[in-house]
């Protein structure tokens, strides 16, 4: 039984093979639905797309493991890699999943969109470092 190791929380599960991430991380009483740097985490909890790979605050770092995750998918690849119209987000266009996948494209999935058919550790909430050198250069 593969086994998610969610590293800012302390805590360990057991999951079933081929399990959502995102389902995994409500089961066990996580908000993987962090905002901007933590910022709208609360309101974000309950407004997100939940589970249709469309608002992007699911985002998490898989920081051990990614080969024990299915590949990246078409909508997954698309919600980070253009600022995609969301339904959830005022004003209709969400940058933030973009600004947040610069710099880990190796690592971020959105976990609504995340099989675990092995072990992994994931790090939620992954900040979005808005003034690093990745940044406007
Ligand atoms: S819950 Fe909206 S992208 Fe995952």
């Amino acid at each position: 039984m593969p086994v998610i190791k969610f590293v800012k929380e302390k805590k360990e599960v057991d999951v079933p093979r081929g399990a959502n991430l995102r389902d995994a991380a409500i089961k066990a009483g996580i908000n993987l639905h962090q905002g901007l740097n933590g910022l709208g985490a609360s309101v974000n909890k309950f407004v997100n797309c939940h589970g249709f790979g469309q608002c992007g605050t699911c985002r998490v770092n898989i920081v051990k493991g990614m080969e024990n995750t299915n590949p990246m998918g078409t909508v997954e690849k698309l919600r980070f890699r253009c600022p995609v119209p969301t339904p959830v987000t005022p004003g209709g266009v969400d940058p933030i999943p973009c600004m947040a996948f610069i710099g880990h494209e190796a690592t971020m999935r959105l976990a609504c969109k995340t099989q675990v058919n092995g072990d992994i550790e994931v790090e939620t909430g992954p900040e979005v470092d808005l003034f690093g050198e990745n940044f406007f250069s």
